[in-house]
């Protein structure tokens, strides 16, 4: 997607070396800035402290962390128990997204037995290429699908923009490239059918604010950013067509994991009859699990998100505390929506009910 006219994915490696580079989320919207990482602990860093996040962007990242650690591992004695710790490590660094177990469990996939260590990383470098390239095209379908939805509500409306409201930052930021919640707006944008889009602004972190309404800015796509509590007053004044939210984990009934608050939406569209949409390559779904509330493990992260505020000053990025001293917070970084507050579910094979038959109807490998 375009940053200032030139075209950008959220994560790159340079070839044949030991250098992949992500755009550094936590200095958006004020700066852009490419960070180089080198080294598997960088890359844990990185995802554990959100410089790359995003569901489908931790994937991609643990997917190059473990490359990193094959080149790392090249002279250690015991070769297979370096990648194994490494992806141990890799896969801890965030628990409620799927996408981050699913692509290291991919790279191992590739590592056929009997290789030499020169081949492995060479089988890795292609997995991870691969995986990144998968995750681009897979929101690029979910674009086209999603897209439907906003043409047929156009068709009834022609006569003013389609309005969609999404929470967090389901946009080309939190995976390689496209999106998944914001592909479909994208793709209609790119249609010409006039879109506008509600961004939830997401505390504590402001994914919304920061990044939803970058990104939109950047592909020229209006906008308009409200605070968290706002979307329901909409909805009860006809000022919401349609809801796109993305997810981080979805079982294979339709339970979806997204961004704390994500649920209270969901609820505000059924008393509203608007139709809420969750997209997500299927690289999210967790074919293990049935019961989203009970089975979905939930990130707590440190409360000083919430405590604080972190923002631009006259004097360059800071970070104001806006609670008392003695105050203390919690900070749940995801909920789950259950399935039957969720209209449907759009992957790269299309639309479906967000039910447990419907999905394996497009996936029925996974039956
Ligand atoms: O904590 P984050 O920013 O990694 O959370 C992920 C998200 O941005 C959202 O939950 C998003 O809607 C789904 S991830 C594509």
């Amino acid at each position: 997607m375009k940053v200032n006219g030139k075209d950008y994915r959220t994560i790159w490696r340079e070839p044949d070396s030991n250098k992949i580079f992500i755009i550094d989320q936590r200095q958006l919207p004020f700066d852009f800035l490419i960070e180089e990482i080198t080294s598997v602990d960088e890359m844990c860093t990185a995802i554990a402290d959100m410089h790359v996040r995003g569901a489908g962007l931790i994937g991609a990242s643990a997917a190059y962390g473990m490359l990193l650690v094959a080149r790392e591992a090249f002279t250690a004695v015991d070769f297979n128990g370096h990648l194994k710790k490494a992806a141990e490590k890799l896969k801890a660094t965030r628990p409620t997204a799927v996408n981050l177990a699913f692509a290291v469990d991919k790279i191992f996939e590739a590592v056929k037995p009997g290789l030499r260590k020169e081949e492995i990383v060479v089988q890795i470098e292609e997995a991870a290429e691969r995986f990144a390239n998968a995750d681009a095209d897979m929101c690029r379908q979910i674009g086209l699908y999603g897209a439907a939805l906003i043409e047929e509500i156009h068709k009834k409306y022609s006569e003013r923009p389609v309005n969609i409201l999404t929470h967090c930052n389901a946009g080309w930021l939190a995976f390689v490239d496209y999106g998944s919640a914001l592909a479909p707006v994208y793709e209609a944008h790119r249609r010409g059918i006039p879109v506008h889009v509600w961004v939830d602004e997401t505390r504590p972190r402001n994914q919304g604010s920061k990044l939803t309404a970058w990104e939109l800015a950047m592909e020229g796509v209006p906008h308009t950013v409200i605070v968290d509590n706002t979307g329901g007053h909409l909805m009860q004044h006809g000022m919401v067509d349609i809801c796109f939210v993305g997810s981080d984990r979805t079982t294979r009934t339709g339970d979806v994991a997204n961004k704390i608050g994500t649920y209270l939406k969901a609820l505000a569209a059924k008393d509203n009859n608007i139709p809420f949409y969750a997209a997500m390559p299927s690289s999210t779904i967790d074919w293990n699990l049935r019961d989203g509330i009970n089975e979905i493990p939930i990130e707590e992260r440190n409360q000083d998100e919430v405590l604080c505020f972190e923002g631009l000053s006259e004097n360059g990025q800071m970070r104001v505390r806006i609670t008392p001293e003695e105050s203390q917070a919690v900070n749940y970084g995801f909920d789950v929506t259950p399935a039957r507050l969720v209209t449907g579910i759009i992957t790269e094979r299309g639309v479906t009910e967000a039910n447990e038959e419907s999905i394996l109807a497009r996936f029925p490998e996974k039956s």
